[in-house]
């Protein structure tokens, strides 16, 4: 694919997340690649991984889902974490590669609830409810067989994990120098359980329409913002579909839709990160508003970043139309890491080959050299 080059401006526009200076719009999306120590601590070989993107040209890299706590929260072996110092400072090194080559670094905190495949704090799973995830674990982080059945978590749980995202983002921004972060809240994971009707059986405060439902996501951001104060940015990815669930829709569509948007417009976060599997695609129905969009229409100031299947520059250009401010890149990054050099000269884009993720999603010796 050959790609006129002055048709992509908009892309190379600068932009401003809270208080950092972004050269352009373009982010690479979290990707959890499990190359971290057994004991969660970012290794060198991450390290050269992120500092790549941003050689190649991305304003931004939102890092892999890093675990928050030392209970519930780890999802697979060799994932990284922010649960204590050691965690911590090993970000450091991450932080100052991509600063130095120019870029900025949001942390994506999360929490795996009953998706979680291996932990080293806990031999059990906990989730909303005692709910039997649908699905497969990924083999490619080195899951077999189906999820376990979580145990439904206790109100004192669920303000230790809240507590545990505010813990991690001053990790995050206090030690290892992160230019904000980004709760997951997307995806199937901890925070989207809760979100989702048919995961989420509560009684509670923590339960029944999607109002209640999204409470969770609407207290982690209130307590990660006052954990690290008004000057850092502070973003929530929200979806529909889900790792073990890909085609997933809100039952309450546009209402919900507007019920989301609404209530996450009002929590203190600086940006919202959409991701669906197409995003330029009408979020509901054959012909109505994509989500970007939707989300748009109730907030008018707030950045929005979408991602999913946009690395035709004219997708992405699409959603900037549609309301985004930023496009978010997976795939289209790890086939071309510099993607946003390309597609300014104009440079054939190479296609993604899923063998890269074969047979573990570890990063591989190509994707660390120049
Ligand atoms: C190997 C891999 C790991 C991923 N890990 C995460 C993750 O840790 N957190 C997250 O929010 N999304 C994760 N995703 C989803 C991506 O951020 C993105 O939403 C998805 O790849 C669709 O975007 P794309 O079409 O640009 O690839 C992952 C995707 C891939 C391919």
């Amino acid at each position: 694919m050959t790609i006129d080059s002055k048709s992509v401006t908009p892309l190379f526009e600068p932009w401003r997340l809270n208080r950092a200076d972004l050269s352009n719009r373009m982010a690479v999306a979290p990707m959890t690649r499990i190359s971290a120590t057994p004991a969660g601590v970012p290794t060198d070989t991450m390290v050269r991984y992120y500092e790549r993107f941003v050689q190649g040209g991305f304003g931004l890299v939102i890092t892999e889902g890093i675990y928050t706590d030392q209970a519930y929260s780890q999802g697979y072996t060799n994932q990284p974490g922010l649960s204590n110092l050691d965690q911590a400072k090993g970000w450091r090194p991450v932080v100052h590669a991509t600063h130095a080559a120019g870029g900025k670094i949001v942390a994506q905190l999360m929490h795996a609830g009953a998706l979680s495949q291996a932990n080293r704090y806990r031999s059990e799973t906990a989730g909303p409810s005692a709910v039997q995830p649908k699905g497969q674990q990924m083999v490619f982080y080195r899951g077999d067989g189906p999820y376990r059945l979580p145990r439904a978590m206790s109100e004192q749980e669920i303000v230790e994990a809240i507590d545990g995202f505010a813990q991690a983002a001053v990790f995050a921004v206090e030690v290892a120098g992160f230019d904000g972060v980004e709760i997951h809240g997307a995806n199937g994971y901890l925070l989207d359980q809760f979100l989702t009707d048919y995961t989420n059986f509560r009684t509670d405060g923590w339960g029944g329409n999607i109002a209640g439902r999204l409470r969770l996501s609407a207290e982690v951001a209130k307590a990660v913002r006052r954990a690290i104060g008004p000057a850092v940015a502070v973003g929530l990815r929200i979806s529909q579909g889900k790792v073990n669930d890909f085609t997933h829709k809100w039952a309450e569509a546009e209402a919900g839709a507007a019920t989301v948007f609404g209530t996450l417009g009002a929590v203190g976060l600086d940006y919202i990160h959409i991701t669906e599997f197409e995003a330029w695609k009408p979020a509901f129905s054959e012909s109505g508003s994509s989500l970007v969009k939707l989300a748009r229409e109730s907030n008018p100031t707030l950045t929005i970043v979408a991602n999913g299947n946009l690395h035709d520059p004219d997708r992405a250009k699409q959603v900037l139309r549609d309301g985004a401010d930023m496009v978010a890149l997976g795939r289209g990054a790890l086939a071309n890491p510099q993607w946003p050099q390309r597609v300014k000269k104009g440079q054939e884009l190479d296609k993604f080959d899923s063998a890269l993720l074969s047979p573990l999603a570890t990063i591989k010796p190509s994707e660390v050299v120049l």
